[in-house]
This record gives structure tokens, sequence and C-alpha cells, in this order.
């Protein structure tokens, strides 16, 4: 269960790029943790300098600002790495709708750059950041790897196109990659500012300074929420698992589902308020129902999450409470 007991030889240097931001600087922490040693790989762009400074003390901590729409940049990066936890990426479905340009620049461009980087400089598995957008419209739940549906937005193209290009580097150059398909993932430091933020830290963030949140369309929809410990523990057993695992993509979840609803009025509970929501229009691009099915990665990473909505949430709570 969980992520304490596994281990890698201190001397090994695990490039995060995206560690300035949620997902990142949790994964940073992870490894310096453990003793190994970080570089961070991040533009700035939606990541926050504060997730830098967080570790910037830290010996084993090493940032470098830059982007991975630059080559030359993802080269540096890669240099000596021994593992690559690529999480670099502009998320939201909505907003890829409005700027899809920028998502093929960015998501895919700018993960063509750090495969071929990571090829050119030897490292030893590539584990990336995938999601469970590019299940589309296949209404069938739990969603499982190999039945995808039509995609519904240029954001899950671009992560689509990422599995793509991950797997012929696996094929043609033996380059060992590794996809996680992330469904929504909660937890400390997720930003709760800005018109694309995730639900639940802008639900607790609004309800602790009395505002009313919207929910979008009728709060029926459910999702496979999951905490960001489980996150952490997928990726570094992608990084230990065998060989064979590499070259495909595995769901990252829980395994449960829960109703938008039911968690806003979970967090007015916890949070002591009585705040009836607004109920706005429906996004496009957004499915109604969502959760995993996490056997493939049970089976072939080892992964056993051990985080359940409930305790996530809980810990979540608290987290923003000490720091908002
Ligand atoms: N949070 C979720 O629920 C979720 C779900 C599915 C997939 N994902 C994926 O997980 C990854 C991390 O997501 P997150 O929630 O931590 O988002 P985030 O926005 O907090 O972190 C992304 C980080 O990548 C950096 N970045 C973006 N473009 C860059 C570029 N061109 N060069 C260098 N750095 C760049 C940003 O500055 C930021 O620090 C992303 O690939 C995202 O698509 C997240």
């Amino acid at each position: 269960m969980g992520y304490s007991n596994l281990s890698f030889p201190k001397d090994s240097l695990f490039l995060v790029t995206g560690g300035a931001g949620f997902i990142g600087s949790n994964l940073c922490e992870a490894i310096l943790n453990m003793g190994c040693r970080v570089r961070c790989l991040d533009d700035l762009s939606t990541g926050k300098q504060a997730n830098i400074d967080l570790f910037i003390h830290y010996p084993n901590y090493e940032f470098l600002k830059g982007d991975i729409k630059d080559l030359d940049t993802c080269m540096e990066a890669c240099k000596g790495a021994d593992y690559v936890l690529h999480q670099a990426a502009w998320g939201s479905v909505p907003r890829s709708i409005e700027m899809p340009l920028f998502y093929a620049h960015n998501n895919m461009i700018g993960t063509m750059n750090m495969l071929e980087a990571a090829r050119q400089n030897g490292v030893k598995r590539f584990v990336y950041a995938s999601s469970s957008s590019v299940y589309g419209d296949e209404p069938k739940l739990p969603k499982a790897e190999g039945r995808e549906g039509n995609l519904l937005s240029p954001y899950a193209v671009s992560k689509h196109v990422n599995e793509e290009c991950a797997k012929q580097y696996t094929r043609h150059y033996g380059l060992e990659t590794i996809g996680l398909r992330y469904f929504n993932v909660f937890g400390r430091r997720q930003d709760p500012n800005g018109a694309y933020a995730a639900v639940i830290p802008k639900f607790i963030k609004q309800l602790m300074h009395n505002e009313v949140p919207t929910i979008n369309g009728d709060g029926q929809q459910s999702r496979d929420f999951t905490y960001i410990e489980n996150v952490i523990e997928a990726n570094l057993k992608a990084c230990l698992a065998p060989a064979e695992a590499s070259g495909q993509a595995y769901n990252i979840a829980y395994g449960g589902r829960e109703y938008l609803l039911d968690i806003y009025y979970g967090l007015t509970k916890a949070l002591g308020v009585s705040v009836e929501p607004h109920f706005g229009p429906d996004r496009p691009g957004d499915i109604k129902h969502s959760n995993a099915d996490i056997s493939k990665a049970r089976r072939l990473l080892g992964y056993d999450p051990d985080w359940d909505f409930q305790r996530g949430i809980q810990a979540a709570i608290a987290w923003y409470q000490e720091n908002l």
C-alpha cells in the first residue's frame, strides 16, 4: 500500500517538468523526502514561484526556469536524469477550446521535445501525465484502457497525441515510457483561483470566504476524484515497474464515484457554512459521468491506492484551512 516502502538509489536524479504546479510540486516533495535528487523544469506559466521557494534551500533540489517548447531547454534539463516525470502542460478543457493552437504547441510539441531529449540523454524511464479526457464521449463505465470514444476537446487531443508519440518512442527507440491517465486529481497546493480552477479548491475557497459557488449543470455529474497521494504513488511505481509495462497508458484514480452536489454539501458541512449554490450552464466538452477501472495499473504497476475520497477531502480541507 502507498509508496513509503519504495526505494531508489540515493543518487537518483528525477527531472520533474511542471514542478512548480500542483501535481509536480507534490512529486518534488515526495522525491526529496525519499532522499533523492530533483531537478524541476517549469516556465511558471501556470505554476507558482511559491512552489519553488518551498524547496529551493534543499541541497538536492535544483530549479531550471524554462519552456518545454524549446528543445535545447529540454536537452539541458534531461542531462544526467535517471527518471523523467513529465507533468508540464496546460490543463482545462474549456480553455483549450478557446486556444487550440496554443495547446498544440505547448502540450503536443512540448511533449515531443521532452521525449526526444529523454531519448538522446539515455533516460531510464519516462513517466508522463495523460488524462481521463482521452476517453472522450465513450459512455460505458467504468472507463477501461482500450475502450476510448471520440475526443471532445483540443486538450483531450493533445493528451491522446502524447500517448501515441510516447508509444512510438518505446517502439522505435527503446525509451521506456509510461502514461498515467489521471482522473480529477485534488489536494494540497491545487490552485483555487482563476476562471479555469478545479472545482474542489475553488468551492473550498469560495465557501471559506462566504461567496456563492456556481455549479455548471445540475450537479448530478460524477467523477472519480483522486487524492494527490495516490498520484504520487502511481508515478513512483511507474518508475520501478518492469520494462514490459512500458509503451502503454494506465488509468490512475481511486476507482470511486462522487457526485458534484454531494461534494458541495459535504464541503458546506465540513466548513460549517450554509450557502445554496448557483446553477450555471453545462460546460462545453464536459461529460456527465466518469469513473475508472484501475485494474490494469494494479496488475502491471503494482498501484494500490490507499487514499479514498473521504480521507483525501478531509486532508485537503485541513490544508486549505491552514494555508488560505
Ligand atoms: N489536476 C488534474 O486533475 C489533472 C487531471 C488529468 C491530467 N492532469 C495533467 O497533469 C499535469 C499536471 O497538472 P496540474 O494539475 O499539476 O497543473 P498545473 O497547472 O498546476 O501544473 C502544470 C505546470 O506545468 C508548467 N508548464 C506548463 N506549460 C509549460 C511549458 N511550456 N514549459 C514548462 N513548464 C510548463 C506550469 O507552469 C505549471 O507549473 C498536466 O499535464 C495535466 O494535464 C491533471
